[in-house]
Formats: structure tokens, C-alpha cells, sequence
């Protein structure tokens, strides 16, 4: 049989409980209810989940405070990881970010998280500082990464050779 063909689509309240459900698997400190029902709200967020038939695999998220855009999640279920889903999700919030005109974006990941600061150095995202003891259980410092200049064909080259590798279609987005 085939495999339904991977979505990526925003993310919605009907969403909430099975993206805490993934979070309560991925990190210490999850959001609540209250909290995702305010940034579904708020316009300034842009939340999707990936999707493969019913099954929703993971999330990612972004913040946009001026042409300053913060990925503030990404987040994919334990089963489906190392399966390129984090890297789509990426892919497609830079994309976005790209489209609503931002010029920067910019995150923070925990020191010891090598895997997941390589994921975000493929896009360009480069270490730009530390804030000690950003996170608690367990206390870890957060590595913080910018990726400058958004708007120039050099980050759209890079983004349509990670495409390209990850054999990902701006038509899976389905927005
Ligand atoms: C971090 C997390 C989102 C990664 O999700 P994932 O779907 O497993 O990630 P992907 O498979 O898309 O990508 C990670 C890979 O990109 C790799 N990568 C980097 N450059 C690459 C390249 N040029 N070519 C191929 N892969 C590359 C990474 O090293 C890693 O490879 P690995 O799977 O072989 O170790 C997931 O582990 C998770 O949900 N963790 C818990 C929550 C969390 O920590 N979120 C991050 C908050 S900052």
C-alpha cells in the first residue's frame, strides 16, 4: 500500500490535545491549553502540523515581532523521528517567513542538542551567543541561532537544495 503523502497544514484547536500529547514525549516544560488557544489566536503566530492521513506526526511554530521572525517550536512525535519531518517543517516556516517579508529569523536550542543544532546549521542558522541556564529539567544553557539576510537569493538557493535533497514540493504545502 502506499503511504499517504506527508501535509503540512495549520495548525488548528482541533489540534491541541494530540500536539500535547507529542510534547508531553519531546519536552519538559510543554504549553497548556490556555497557551496554545492564545497563540492559535494571536496573528502574529503561524503554527502547522505535519500530517500523513489521519495521523499527526509533528508541529513547528514561529513568532513574527516586526521583519524578525522566532521559531519558537518543533516538535515531532518519537516514532517518526529521523525521518526528515523536522527538516520539512523548517523548510516550510522559512518559506513562510520568506513570503510575509521577514529578514531574519532567529531560535534557541539546548547546548547539549548538537543533533538539533545541526538541523537548524543545514538551513544557515549560525550560534550567536548563550543564555545560561535558559532551560530546567535539566538545567542546560540555550545556544542561540540567527539566520540573517532572508530576502537574498543566497538563503533561497540554500532552502531549494535542501528541497531539492529532501525531494520536498511547495506543493505539499498545502496553504
Ligand atoms: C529535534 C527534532 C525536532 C528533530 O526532528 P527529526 O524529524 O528527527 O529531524 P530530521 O530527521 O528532519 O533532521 C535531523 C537531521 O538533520 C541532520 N542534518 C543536518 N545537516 C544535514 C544534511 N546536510 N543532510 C542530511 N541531514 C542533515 C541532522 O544531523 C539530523 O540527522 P540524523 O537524523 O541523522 O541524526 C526532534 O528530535 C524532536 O522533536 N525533539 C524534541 C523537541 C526538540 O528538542 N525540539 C527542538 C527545539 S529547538
Amino acid at each position: 500500500m502506499i503511504a499517504p503523502v506527508l501535509v503540512i497544514e495549520p495548525m488548528a484547536a482541533r489540534h491541541i490535545d494530540v500536539i500535547r500529547a507529542i510534547d508531553a514525549r519531546c519536552y519538559s516544560s510543554p504549553w497548556g491549553v490556555a497557551t496554545w488557544r492564545t497563540e492559535l489566536a494571536e496573528k502574529t503566530r503561524h503554527h502547522v502540523v505535519a500530517r500523513r492521513g489521519d495521523e499527526i506526526l509533528g508541529h513547528a511554530g514561529i513568532l513574527v515581532i516586526l521583519d524578525e521572525v522566532h521559531v519558537t517550536t518543533v516538535a515531532i512525535h518519537p516514532d517518526h523521528q529521523s525521518g526528515g519531518l523536522a527538516t520539512q517543517l523548517v523548510l516550510h516556516l522559512l518559506d513562510h517567513a520568506r513570503s510575509i517579508g521577514g529578514a531574519s529569523a532567529t531560535l534557541e536550542v539546548r547546548a547539549s542538542a548538537r543533533r538539533t543544532q545541526r538541523l537548524y546549521a543545514r538551513f544557515g542558522f549560525q550560534p550567536a551567543g548563550a543564555r545560561k541556564s535558559y532551560y530546567s529539567a535539566p538545567v542546560d544553557d540555550a545556544i542561540v541561532m540567527w539566520l540573517h539576510d532572508l530576502q537574498t537569493p543566497g538563503v533561497g538557493q540554500r532552502l531549494d537544495l535542501i528541497r531539492h535533497e529532501i525531494g520536498a514540493t511547495a506543493e505539499r504545502d498545502l496553504l
